[in-house]
């Protein structure tokens, strides 16, 4: 069946779950816009992408800047296509016990996580209506469940959880789809940086997580590409507001 080109904004893509997905999605044979805070580190993964046949664009922004993320978006309808796919995966931990947790580090993770997905959300939607098709896709988490340490964090992916099925309401007319995935453990550099935090080297944080896992084995970045494959193509759109844990298992 013939397959219309689509073009797809990944936030956070030049590393981690982002760069999987971007990879991932390019493979599916869309058009990505590779989107990070520094542009030489989004052209790593552009080239990665080209050197498979794929077509990607590097887009250095800030998703928690109105103005770039709105210059971002317009660049990537000029020089990709319009953006009807949209995967807010761009993330920050700034972890604390409640009582040592500045006002600042509360801010960064909202402004992050919630501001960030709102403003891209808002940039993209005009083009997924102009188009009568669009698929949204944002990252929560298992903490959105609660987690010791993680309450701006916390806070944040939960308020994704409701961002999401909000979008689902209002979009939905339009033919776009708005779900949420939220990954347990996965392998990468932002659970490596929280073992360092701990004290604990890498590979025994990941042992110690592992034993709680049904499956019986951390999670890739890859198992987040691919459920976000399904839910960013074709064949979703009847699957909406939804939360996708994607665990390991029932819970974290
Ligand atoms: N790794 C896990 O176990 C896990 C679990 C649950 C949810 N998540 C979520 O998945 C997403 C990706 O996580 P990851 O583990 O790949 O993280 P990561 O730290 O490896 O990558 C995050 C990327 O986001 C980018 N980023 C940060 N702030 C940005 C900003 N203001 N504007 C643009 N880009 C920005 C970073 O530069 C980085 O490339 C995050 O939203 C995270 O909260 C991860």
């Amino acid at each position: 069946m013939n397959r219309p080109q689509r073009t797809a904004i990944v936030t956070g893509a030049a590393r981690g779950i982002g760069r999987a997905v971007a990879l991932r999605l390019a493979a599916d044979g869309m058009s990505v816009a590779v989107l990070d805070l520094e542009e030489t580190a989004c052209q790593v993964v552009v080239k990665e992408i080209e050197a498979a046949g794929g077509r990607a664009l590097a887009v250095a922004a800030d998703v928690s800047g109105e103005s770039a993320v709105e210059q971002a978006t317009q660049r990537v309808a000029a020089e990709l296509g319009a953006p009807t796919v949209l995967v807010n995966n761009a993330g920050v931990l700034r972890d604390n016990l409640l009582f040592k947790m500045s006002v600042q580090d509360w801010d960064t993770v909202m402004d992050v996580h919630l501001k960030g997905a709102f403003l891209l959300a808002r940039a993209t939607q005009q083009y997924m209506i102009g188009e009568g098709w669009g698929r949204i896709v944002n990252l929560s988490s298992s903490s959105a469940l609660g987690n010791r340490g993680q309450s701006n964090y916390a806070a944040a992916k939960a308020g994704l959880q409701g961002f999401t099925k909000t979008l689902a309401l209002e979009l939905g007319r339009f033919g776009v789809t708005a779900n949420a995935v939220a990954p347990g453990f996965i392998e990468t550099d932002m659970t490596a940086a929280t073992a360092a935090r701990m004290g604990v080297p890498f590979d025994d944080f990941t042992r110690a997580v592992v034993a709680q896992i049904p499956v019986g084995r951390a999670g890739q970045p890859q198992d987040i590409a691919a459920t976000i494959s399904f839910l960013a193509g074709e064949d979703s759109g009847f699957v909406s507001g939804q939360v996708i844990y994607v665990a390991g298992g029932p819970r974290n």
